[in-house]
C-alpha cells in the first residue's frame, strides 16, 4: 500500500488523544510527569500544526469549493484558538494545581474536537481532491521536513512565544483579579 499523508496525520491525532488520555489520569503531585506529557504533545503538536498550516491546508484551499473553504477557514481559526489562548494559558498555571488540571483537559478537548473534524470533513474532502500519487508525495515531504533544521527551529521559536503569551496572560489575569478586588 502507498504512504498516504492522510493516514500520517490520523496516526499524528491518535497519538495526542492517547497522550491527552495519559495527562487527564495524572494527579497534582504528578508535576514531572505532567511536564513531560505536555513536552511530548507539544514536539508533536507543533510540527504537525505547522506543517498542515504552511503546507497542507494551502493545497487544500487552492482546490476546495465553497464548503471546502469554509472548512478550511474553521481549522484554521481553530489552529489560532489553540495557539494564542489555549496553549499560553496552560503554560500560565503551575502544573501542580488543578488549574493546570482543568487547562489541560480544554486543549485535549479542542484538540480532539479540530481531529475529528479535519478526520471526518476536511480529510474526507482531501481524498477525492488529491490522488493517491499527490498524498504519497505530501507525506514524504512532511517526513524530510519533520526532519530539518527549520523544522526544529519552527517548534523553538513556537515554545518561546507560547511563554511570552503565558507571562502576558498572567500578568492580565492578575490586573483583572486586582481590579475585582479579590
Ligand atoms: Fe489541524
Ligand atoms: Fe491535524
Amino acid at each position: 500500500m502507498k504512504r498516504d499523508i492522510l493516514k500520517t496525520l490520523k496516526d499524528e491525532h491518535d497519538e495526542l488523544r492517547s497522550l491527552f488520555d495519559q495527562l487527564k489520569e495524572t494527579t497534582d503531585r504528578g508535576v514531572k510527569t505532567r511536564q513531560s506529557l505536555l513536552e511530548t504533545i507539544e514536539n508533536s503538536l507543533i510540527p504537525h500544526a505547522k506543517w498542515e498550516e504552511q503546507v497542507f491546508y494551502p493545497a487544500f484551499k487552492e482546490r476546495a469549493d465553497r464548503d471546502g473553504l469554509q472548512t478550511h477557514a474553521e481549522a484554521l481559526a481553530e489552529h489560532h484558538a489553540v495557539e494564542n489562548s489555549v496553549i499560553p494559558e496552560v503554560h500560565s498555571a503551575d502544573p501542580g494545581t488543578p488549574e493546570f488540571a482543568g487547562r489541560t483537559k480544554v486543549f485535549g478537548e479542542l484538540i480532539d474536537h479540530h481531529a475529528k473534524e479535519e478526520e471526518n470533513t476536511m480529510f474526507k474532502m482531501a481524498r477525492e481532491l488529491f490522488s493517491a500519487e499527490e498524498r504519497a508525495q505530501l507525506d514524504e515531504d512532511y517526513e524530510v521536513w519533520k526532519a530539518s533544521d527549520d523544522a526544529q527551529q519552527q517548534v523553538a521559536q513556537e515554545k518561546t512565544n507560547a511563554q511570552r503569551k503565558a507571562a502576558a496572560a498572567s500578568k492580565g489575569s492578575q490586573t483583572t483579579v486586582n481590579e475585582q478586588g479579590q
